[in-house]
């Protein structure tokens, strides 16, 4: 079976789309499969008075003094103020992905999640995207199990018209031909305090256990725009979570994964209401919504 059949999980066919699915139908149109359009119809949930203060939000943007420019100052520019597209890479529980989502449809974020990709079909955050008719990619494959190229992968998201990507425990390297494609628009979540205990193999409790080990008294989680390596791309947003005396790394793991969903969550609205901008040095910051001139 090539990467151009369907592919299936368990028993049941699942939301795992082919490369040939996504070639020949066009998302929105009566030929999109049912899934497809259960998404499209949650994206309607439109919040108007969140949508007001974004726009208002860009117009003071446009007239503020600080040389900076938005995150979507490129091609993919939209001045007017519609709900982003987001792709969710997840690899484990999803626990991330689940309040981001939640926070779509109370319509406190206004995005939706149109595609989740996946390594693990069988992990959390594949089976609650399941539950909510959220399609899924493999990537990348393996060897027990068929799954998208590189390119395939960038091809597919395009075709979602995909705005941003948000890794979410996604535990495999994003492909350079992914970041290339999408600059400045790939977060990433880091359970400490970037740039200590971060790079390749710091993940899961190994993060946590080196924290405690090192003595430092706090730790946090940290979102940062992704580049071709681990954990060095820009750093967003982080906040502090104590570290206490006698913590085991569960009980610190636990402390910063509740704070990681709540950092993500206000993360992703800024994004979604074009709230990122970039200082000069290239570094990013999150305007506030009531005073844009105010920047964390
Ligand atoms: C989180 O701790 C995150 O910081 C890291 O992977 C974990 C994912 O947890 N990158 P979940 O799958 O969102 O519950």
């Amino acid at each position: 079976m090539g990467a151009q059949s369907l592919l299936s999980y368990g028993t049941t066919t699942t939301h795992l789309l082919s490369l040939k699915q996504l070639t020949t139908a066009s998302l929105f149109d009566s030929s999109t499969p049912s899934f497809l359009r259960i998404t499209r119809f949650k994206s309607r949930q439109v919040n108007l008075a969140s949508n007001k203060n974004a726009l208002r939000t860009q117009v003071l943007r446009e007239v503020s003094p600080q040389k900076v420019y938005n995150v979507s100052a490129d091609k993919h520019l939209n001045l007017e103020s519609r709900r982003k597209k987001l792709a969710v890479f997840v690899s484990g529980g999803g626990s991330n992905f689940k309040a981001i989502h939640a926070a779509m449809l109370d319509g406190s974020i206004l995005g939706d999640v149109v595609v989740l990709v996946t390594n693990k079909t069988g992990c959390g955050g594949a089976a609650y995207a399941r539950e909510n008719g959220i399609p899924i990619l493999q990537f990348p494959k393996t060897k027990e199990s068929e799954g998208l190229s590189a390119d395939d992968l960038v091809f597919a998201l395009r075709k979602y018209d995909v705005d941003f990507i948000l890794l979410a425990g996604y535990l495999k390297l994003i492909p350079v031909e992914l970041v290339r494609q999408y600059p400045k628009r790939i977060l990433n979540i880091h359970p400490s305090l970037l740039p200590a205990f971060g790079g390749k193999g710091y993940y899961g409790l190994k993060v946590h256990k080196a924290v405690i080990a090192s003595g430092a008294r706090y730790s946090g989680p940290t979102i940062h725009f992704v580049d071709e390596e681990y954990d060095t791309g820009r750093i967003l947003a982080q906040r502090a979570v104590s570290v206490g005396a006698f913590d085991t790394p569960e009980e610190l793991a636990a402390r910063v994964l509740h704070e990681e969903h709540l950092l993500y969550v206000d993360v992703v609205k800024a994004l979604c209401e074009d709230r990122v901008i970039w200082r000069d040095d290239g570094v990013p910051l999150i305007q506030s919504k009531e005073d844009p001139k105010l920047c964390t």
